[in-house]
């Protein structure tokens, strides 16, 4: 399963990509919006961090299928082809997931709250579909249910697409789908940073430590023996 931050922040980005396995960013309007910068200016930082390969996710903010193709067409020439625009499962982005995909720009399917949303994102072939998980646990219902409902659509179809499971609130939700075998999640730096974030271990290394140093000498390691 690929690990994406959900984040504009460059430097969280930065962070996170020294200390974690992540494959990605994937960013939305409001996440933009967060960084009261331009936007092409966030985004060439975040292409620079992670690499011209590095997948990089963004969203087309118009309104119309024709419009959405003209934005895709600029954020991949601005971004490089491995930028992957997101775009709305709703019908005018439905038709513009169907025109990009005759022009082969890559596009996921987001603002997804319903298996059929993922479904049909992915049959107009989506490489992506972006449930977001947290937003539906909290509209009461079980938002890892919908993932895996779509997972298993996409599954059962045979559509070359898969999850980028998205909005969530915590760690139980991530593992959830990684024992399920979903293509990608994306989570904010703190789930991310959350994910082991847990007294239990920094009290088991602190005594290992402590323990070494107590037989060894304090600052020593295995290296200075
Ligand atoms: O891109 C959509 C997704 O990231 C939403 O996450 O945390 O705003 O629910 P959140």
């Amino acid at each position: 399963m690929k690990l994406c931050i959900d984040t504009a922040d460059t430097a969280q980005i930065r962070h996170i990509y020294q200390y974690f396995p992540v494959d990605g960013v994937s960013t939305n309007p409001s996440i933009l919006a967060k960084t009261g910068r331009n936007p092409y200016e966030v985004l060439k930082e975040i292409r620079s961090i992670i690499g011209e390969d590095g997948e990089l996710f963004v969203q087309a903010t118009a309104r119309t299928a024709q419009d959405m193709e003209r934005e895709a067409r600029r954020i991949v020439g601005e971004l490089g082809e491995f930028t992957l625009i997101k775009i709305p499962c709703v019908p005018e982005g439905f038709k513009a997931m169907k025109m990009l995909h005759r022009e082969g720009i890559r596009f996921i399917g987001t603002a997804i709250y319903t298996a059929m949303q993922g479904w049909l994102a992915a049959k107009c072939g989506a490489e992506y579909v972006a449930p977001y998980v947290n937003r539906i646990d909290n509209m009461g219902f079980d938002g890892v249910q919908v993932a895996k409902d779509i997972h298993d659509a996409i599954m059962g179809s045979g559509f070359d697409s898969g999850l980028l499971a998205a909005s969530f609130k915590n760690s139980q939700q991530v593992l959830e789908l990684a024992k399920y075998g979903v293509k990608a999640v994306t989570a904010a730096p703190d789930i991310i940073e959350g994910l082991v974030k847990n007294a239990a271990i920094d009290a088991a290394i602190d005594g290992f430590t402590k323990d070494f140093e107590g037989l060894c000498g304090r600052g020593m390691t295995m290296a200075d023996l």
